[in-house]
């Protein structure tokens, strides 16, 4: 993407026009105490403007037009692995709304879901079990337990996806699967244009995330730790629906330079940043700046 012409570039020098974006693109807020904090405080924002339906996730919309169903496009790509007698688990299970449809769908099937957080309404499910802890270390599950392990936009969350990815495998039973719906960049950060690299920063570390990694490095960590390709698929076209709505939810604010800047200085952080991401994204992903990618690995 030409620079000249990138609304992405656009926007970044607009937004330096008013605002100082190291606030929110140089620093990783990822331990476990801040990523538990920008949920606690952004709960009533993801409700409201999100999904009602609890989803913490990108919509992935198939026919190039933004449903609310469309959140339901990555469980039941996971409900296709299950089998009747299965024990599944879910990293970074959010509001539950993954682990609830599928524990409805597979009444005969485990499910186990490990979070930092508890944000999800009461679980009325015998077939699912909650653990709140850090999923870096699953010692307290036994080895080759699982038929399937699957993450949904959590591991982004991780800088060193490594000794996840070593404990996943570890508790996965052989010829399981594991499942993760993330974003990706195509190219190392430092090779992009300084001011792509700010909104590819804000993007990602406004929401607690780290700096997004290449897909070729995601792709070296699971092979690395175990994993053998099952397929790779390129979401980014059926995220952008989903991102479009979202920039239209920032642009009641950020229309404005004065609204914006109003806003920019009263509001947390933590809360305010959100227009950042919801801004930009959309040009992000659709001038191919980031992806947004389906990985599925076997053990
Ligand atoms: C964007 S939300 C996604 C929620 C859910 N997967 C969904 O699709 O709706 C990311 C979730 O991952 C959790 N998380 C992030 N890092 C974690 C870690 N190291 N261990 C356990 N949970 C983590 C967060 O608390 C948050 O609930």
């Amino acid at each position: 993407m030409d620079a000249n012409s990138s609304n992405v570039i656009k926007k970044v020098k607009w937004l330096k026009t008013f605002l100082d974006l190291n606030r929110f693109a140089v620093k990783d807020r990822v331990s476990p105490e801040e990523i538990v904090e920008y949920y606690t405080i952004t709960d009533f924002p993801f409700k409201k403007f999100f999904s009602k339906q609890g989803f913490m996730h990108f919509h992935v919309s198939m026919d190039g037009k933004y449903s609310p169903e469309d959140a339901y496009y990555q469980p039941k790509t996971v409900s296709r692995f299950i089998h009747s007698g299965d024990n599944v688990m879910e990293l970074g299970f959010g509001k539950c709304a993954n682990l609830f449809y599928l524990a409805g769908q597979h009444p005969d099937v485990e499910f186990t879901g490990i979070d930092l957080a508890k944000l999800h309404p009461e679980n009325t499910f015998s077939n699912v079990k909650l653990y709140y802890q850090n999923y870096s270390d699953l010692s307290n599950f036994a080895d080759n337990t699982f038929s399937v392990v699957y993450g949904i936009e959590t591991l982004c969350h991780v800088i060193d996806k490594n000794p996840v990815f070593r404990e996943v495998n570890r508790v996965l039973k052989p010829g399981g699967y594991f499942i993760v719906y993330d974003y990706a960049i195509p190219k190392p950060l430092e090779t992009f244009d300084p001011d792509a690299q700010t909104a590819i920063a804000c993007f990602t570390r406004v929401g607690a995330a780290t700096v997004a990694k290449t897909a070729e490095g995601w792709e070296e960590d699971f092979l690395r730790n175990g994993f053998k390709r099952e397929s790779i698929t390129d979401l980014t076209k059926n995220v952008l629906p989903d991102m479009k709505r979202m920039e239209n939810v920032a642009l009641r604010i950020m229309d404005s330079k004065i609204k914006a800047k109003v806003a920019f200085e009263t509001m947390p952080d933590l809360l305010v940043g959100n227009l950042l991401p919801g801004f930009m994204a959309y040009d992000l992903y659709n001038e191919g700046y980031m992806n947004y990618k389906e990985w599925i690995f076997t053990k």
